[in-house]
Formats: C-alpha cells, structure tokens, sequence
C-alpha cells in the first residue's frame, strides 16, 4: 500500500499552482498516506530538496500566486542517468508515488518516471491552456482574468486618445488566452497562430473601424511570437492607416496573481482526483476537466490528443467585435 507520495511544480508557474498542493497534501494525510514536498521541480528531485510537507503550512498559500515550492525548467531530465537519480532519491525515503503540476515537459518526464517503476499522477498547470486532455488547466482562468484586467485599462487610454493599441498576450504556440480575452473585451481584432494577419490586412480593418464605423480606440490583441518587433509593427499600421498606433507587451505579470475562484475549485478537485488515482494503485495517468467533470487519460494518451482547432471561434470573435 502508498505509504509516502511527493508532490513538485515543474515549467512556467500558475496562478492556482498552490491550491492543487495543498489538496494534494490533504488529501493524503486524509487517507492515511505521508506526504512530501519537492522544491523546484524535477532539478529539486534530482538534487534531493524532498521535505515532509508537514513542516509547512499549506493553508497560508491558497491565495497565493506562483508556486511556494518553487518551479523550474530543467531540459537534462531528458537523459536517463538522471532519471535514475531521481528514482533513488524518492525511494531512498520509502517514496513510490510523485504527483506532478506542469505543461507537456512535465508529463514527458512522469511518463519516463512511470516507466521506471514510480506511480505517477500528472495536473495540467499552465496559464498557456496548450494541454488537449483538458478544458481548462490551472492557471489559465486567473491568467485570463489579469490580461482581461490590463486589456480594460488599455482601452481606457485608447479611447480619451483616439489611439490603436496592440497588445501582446502570452500562450506560446496556443492562442486560448488571446481568444478567450478578444471575446471577454471586444477587442476589434484578435490574431493567434491559427490565423496571423499581415499588417495590410490589419491597418485594412483599423481604418474600417475607425473611419466608416467612426471607433475612437481599436485594440489588436496578438499572441506571442508572431511578429518579431511590435513597436515595428504598430509602427507599421499606423503608416498605412493613418491612425496614430501604439504597442504593449502584457509579458510576466500574466503569469503572476492570485489564484481567481473558478481555479481554486479546479485546482482542489484535480488534486483530490490526483492522490485518489495513486491510493487506488494507478499510474501514469493525467488528469483533465472535459465537458464539466474530472477525468484522467493515461499520460500517453493526453500527450497525443490532437490541438484543439478554434478556427470558427476564432472567425466568430473577429466577426462580432468588427461590427
Ligand atoms: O508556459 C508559460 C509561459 O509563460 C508561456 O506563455 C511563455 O511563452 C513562456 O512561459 C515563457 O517562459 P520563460 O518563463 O522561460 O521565459
């Protein structure tokens, strides 16, 4: 029987990260199993920072953004030696089951964990919301709501300066946060990887919008790494246009923050679902929230569902916040 489970935060940290600890942690010490932090992700295991979680108090971070056990990239658990580091230092302390909260890496490294004999749970923890085997994972609703916040405050200035702004939103190769916060702000137009704009067919709607539907503020909202230099690129729209064009990077704060309400319940009942999984002898499995319930997928499985395609919301928000 799973007498000791660990628990680490590995890639980008999340808003949420924390409540998925602490429910982790409860829920062990409720069905009798010792529980155990790692600090710094998989670099943390390999280099042994595993400590008894009850030397912290969990409850003091479940309004806190970030991870209170720290997070970190660490592309060398690629190599198996190291992996077999790890091994032996979980089961140096008698530990055999590791929880763990990431984004696609962090499920690459479980599965090879998993494969070596260690019973793994995966959490989709990322603010990117790039995780198929899930709706929503932790962080991408706070990270939502703090771009929505900044997004409202831009329009603020655009409309007493009859500007264009555009704003770059964070998501690497996935559009879900620029998507979700074109239609939560009704910015005029939204661009994600599935559909980059030149900036003609851009200045083409700015002018649209600002002399024929008589706008006094039009926001673009980008994804990331789209367009090498924005500055150049709002540069360039106003030269066509002729509507003076600003540009602003969200960059890290979207990543940082409380945890909003919608994240915590997520966060609690994957955690709960997590150490239930791992109690019941299971392994290699991540966990989802698909069509309004908790669900798991072995890790496999979750890596190879397909991307989710948003092309029609994608025309649909550009069709409704044009008119
Ligand atoms: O995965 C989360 C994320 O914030 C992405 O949106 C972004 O592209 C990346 O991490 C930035 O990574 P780093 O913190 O290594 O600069």
């Amino acid at each position: 029987m799973t007498r000791k489970i660990a628990i680490l935060t590995s890639g980008g940290d999340a808003p949420g990260m924390n409540v998925a600890i602490r429910s982790v942690v409860k829920q062990a010490l409720a069905l009798g199993i010792e529980p155990f932090l790692i600090f710094e992700g998989y670099k943390g295991l390999v280099e042994n920072k595993i400590f008894p979680a009850q030397n912290f108090n969990v409850d003091d971070y479940i309004s806190r953004g970030g991870s209170f056990i720290y997070s970190a990239r660490f592309p060398e658990f690629k190599k198996e030696e190291i992996r077999k580091l790890a091994k032996k230092n979980l089961s140096d302390q008698g530990i055999d089951s590791l929880i763990v909260i990431g984004g696609d890496g962090t499920y690459q490294g479980a599965q090879k964990l998993h494969e070596l004999g260690i019973k793994t749970v995966c959490l989709p923890g990322t603010i990117d919301n790039d995780i198929s085997s899930t709706d929503f994972t932790i962080g991408f609703d706070s990270a939502l709501n703090t771009i929505v916040e900044a997004v409202d405050k831009i329009r603020d200035t655009s409309l007493s300066h009859a500007r264009c702004y555009v704003v770059e939103i964070m998501g690497n190769l996935c559009g879900d946060l620029t998507l979700y916060a074109g239609f939560a702000t009704g910015a005029e137009v939204v661009i994600t990887p599935q559909n980059k704009m030149s900036p003609e067919e851009i200045a083409t709607v700015v002018k649209k919008q600002t002399f024929e539907k008589n706008k006094r503020s039009v926001l673009i909202l980008t994804t990331e790494h789209l367009y090498e230099n924005l500055k150049n690129l709002a540069m360039e729209i106003e030269k066509i246009s002729g509507v003076e064009t600003r540009s602003s990077i969200l960059g890290y704060i979207q990543r940082g923050g409380k945890p909003s309400a919608f994240e915590r319940v997520l966060a609690t009942f994957m955690g709960i679902k997590a150490v239930e999984l791992i109690f019941e002898h299971k392994s290699g499995l991540a966990i989802g929230f698909k069509e309004g319930k908790i669900k798991y997928f072995p890790i496999l499985e979750a890596l190879s569902i397909d991307k989710k395609d948003h092309t029609k919301k994608i025309t649909q928000v550009n069709k409704i916040n044009q008119k």
